[in-house]
């Protein structure tokens, strides 16, 4: 039996809001980028930002316009191919390591069939509001909500490679985090209740909703902070194999890392960042981030031994995570919106687990192999978009996101 993509949506008038608004979010975002910061792409896992505002549209024209649209028809039949990312149940793609090479269509028009599409999907909300129509749509504004995170961890590993370092952000914005003193908080043991209940939005690798078992255990008051890793660096920590995982090691030994992506030194040998707002000085009190799991997971065994405060300590479940950020103090205020947090989880289909049916069951399914689940959210996720249930999920190598952790460890 197909498992329909159902949920309560808001009114159809609150939904055609929110489909407005994410929509002018996305072309927000490239305000400050030119035609040739759109076109580019930096590595095959990054996606031009032309590309990613065509492909959001791509989503509405062939999920939403084409099976409820009267008398449908494409605006260009072989954006169909171009601005198909990964759904074989569509048809032919564009390589992904070549979507940088695609200067036709031109931004402009990019940007002229964006309108076009928007201004379909608003006429036929009003003509059609029925549950099916209203959660695509839901999914669409949820889904270009995705691309537009991923539009700037893209932007911002293509000025990386840029000599000048430019600044995306006019004003510069900064991930405030005062480092305060570390400590361990009790987790939620026992049987937890894990997953979306299945009322609202929700993805469906969030649920169904079910009883997991956690063992009693401690769980970080706070973020591990750059002061903190470089401590780990400054211990040879990239150097030394025992804290790493055979996998992780040979990574190593490939890609030659010996900081977390993004850091440099000027001449006098200040440690810099790399942000959207430039090259600028470290702040060792803001969290780590854009870190993979072998990092994550080698920091943490090296940590466990050498640094008091995290004597004992190891990457969190993903339901440790959910179960202690559901009833969180409020003085944790960092699980939201600095960076995605690694758990030793692999991403695996929840018991019961039924991808959705149609063509966006191949939405989050068929990934769930050879990658660990991110919680939380980053300072790159689009407000609204941040929920506790929430799975993220990235191989073990991947880097360039808004990436960091948060430790736990066994209780007694
Ligand atoms: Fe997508």
């Amino acid at each position: 039996m197909l498992n329909k993509i159902s949920y309560q949506t808001p009114s159809a008038d609150e939904l055609l809001e929110q489909f407005h608004l994410s929509r002018k979010y996305s072309t927000d975002l490239i305000m400050n980028l030119s035609a040739e910061d759109c076109q580019a792409q930096s590595m095959e896992d990054a996606s031009p930002a032309k590309w990613h505002l065509a492909h959001v549209t791509w989503f509405y024209e062939v999920m939403v316009l084409k099976p409820f649209e009267e008398n449908f028809s494409y605006w260009n039949p072989q954006f169909a191919i171009l601005f198909n990312s990964y759904y074989n149940g569509v048809g032919d793609k564009h390589p992904r390591s070549k979507r940088g090479l695609l200067t036709r269509p031109s931004l402009a028009e990019v940007l002229e069939w964006r309108k076009n599409i928007e201004d379909r999907v608003t006429k036929l909300l009003k003509v059609n509001s029925s549950v099916e129509l209203l959660c695509l749509i839901q999914l669409g504004i949820n889904h270009e909500q995705q691309h537009q995170e991923l539009l700037l961890t893209d932007i911002h590993h293509l000025f990386s490679n840029n000599s000048l370092y430019p600044a995306y952000f006019v004003q510069s914005k900064k991930i405030s985090c005062v480092e305060k003193p570390f400590q361990w908080l009790e987790g939620i043991n026992g049987l937890v209740e894990i997953g979306h209940d299945g009322n609202s939005f929700h993805f469906d690798n969030e649920g169904p909703k079910h009883a997991a078992l956690n063992q009693k255990y401690l769980i970080g008051n706070r973020l591990v902070s750059n002061s903190e890793w470089l401590q780990f660096i400054e211990d040879g920590g990239y150097q030394n194999f025992k804290w790493w995982l055979d996998a992780g090691w040979a990574w190593l030994q490939t890609e030659k890392m010996t900081t977390p992506l993004y850091w440099n030194k000027e001449e006098k040998n200040q440690l810099l960042r790399f942000s959207l707002n430039g090259n600028t000085p470290l702040d060792l009190h803001a969290p780590v981030s854009n870190i993979s799991y072998f990092e994550a997971d080698a920091f943490t065994r090296w940590a466990s031994l050498n640094l008091a405060d995290f004597a004992g300590a190891r990457l969190p479940t993903e339901f440790e995570w959910e179960a202690f950020a559901k009833s969180s103090p409020e003085s944790v205020d960092d699980l939201f919106g600095k960076v995605w947090q690694w758990t030793s989880s692999n991403y695996n289909p929840y018991p019961g687990y039924q991808a959705w049916g149609g063509i966006a069951g191949e939405y989050n399914g068929k990934f769930m192999v050879n990658q660990m689940v991110l919680r939380g959210s980053s300072a790159y996720t689009p407000e609204g978009h941040s929920r506790v249930t929430y799975r993220n999920f990235f191989p073990t190598h991947a880097r360039w996101q808004l990436t960091g952790l948060r430790l736990a460890k066994d209780g007694v």
